[in-house]
């Protein structure tokens, strides 16, 4: 059976002291009363995760990074590259979230870089695609997301699939408090597995886990996650209190 998974993304959130706070806090509960069967990922800013990293318990909370660079090393001033992720202990990395499609300009032809440089450097990754709002009004969202697959991971051989979790996040329930309705994550989960399986098989589509991303709370995760083909959520706000961010964890039936 696919891995259930909740992931937190701090997005561009906290001090360090603030994180370093909240990690405890997440590990703490994460012992306590968190579902066993539920994989935990937090990604903290860069400059959270080596101390980050030191403080959770690695059998029950793991690392993500939330970024990369498109490079594997060298003269390219503010970047990290994957490899020093994995220096640190990541053990995963956010690809293709929307935030850094629109504000970063990151093609396909970018994130395809980073994919194949995290897979590389033994980092997983989690790799986000959505549709804005246009797009789904006019109906375009299942082309959408199509293309942003079949573009990226979709070029990569099965064997990667191990190492690969997607994510969709409709772009339009981002920091919105906008969700998804359950039948909308739905129907785009479900489609998004057959795209999987035409490509890889069944077998392959029915151990990818996909996340669902946008608004998700402690209030509807659980209708969220009732959904046969919504694996977990990549939590944004919601992730930075540790007990909102532990009532999602425990939202699978
Ligand atoms: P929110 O949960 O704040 O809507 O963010 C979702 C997200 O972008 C996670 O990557």
């Amino acid at each position: 059976m696919r891995k259930k998974i909740v992931a937190g993304n701090w997005k561009m959130n906290n001090t360090l002291q603030e994180g370093i706070d909240l990690a405890i806090d997440i590990n703490k509960l994460a012992a306590e009363k968190a579902d066993k069967n539920v994989d935990i990922i937090i990604a903290p800013p860069y400059i959270h995760l080596s101390e980050v990293g030191k403080l959770i318990d690695r059998d029950r909370v793991l690392l993500s990074a939330q970024n990369c660079a498109a490079e594997q090393k060298g003269a390219f001033t503010g970047e990290v590259s994957a490899e020093m992720l994995w220096s640190v202990g990541a053990d995963y990395v956010i690809i293709g979230h929307s935030e850094r499609r629109a504000y970063y300009h990151e093609d396909n032809t970018i994130l395809n870089k980073k994919i194949k440089l995290a897979l590389d450097n033994n980092l997983k990754v989690i790799f986000c695609c959505g549709e804005n709002l246009e797009q789904r009004e006019s109906n375009k969202h299942f082309e959408v997301i199509k293309k942003q697959l079949s573009e990226t991971v979709f070029t990569l051989a099965k064997e990667y699939y191990d190492s690969i979790i997607l994510a969709y996040e409709p772009i339009w329930a981002i920091g919105t408090g906008k969700t998804a309705s359950p039948e909308q994550a739905q129907e785009i989960h479900k489609f998004i597995r057959s795209l999987i399986a035409e490509n890889y098989g069944d077998n392959l589509a029915n151990e990818t886990s996909i996340l669902y991303g946008g608004s998700c709370k402690p209030s509807n995760a659980k209708q969220i996650f009732a959904n046969a083909d919504v694996d977990g959520g990549l939590i944004g706000g919601a992730a930075l209190k540790a007990e909102d961010f532990i009532g999602i964890v425990n939202s699978f039936k």
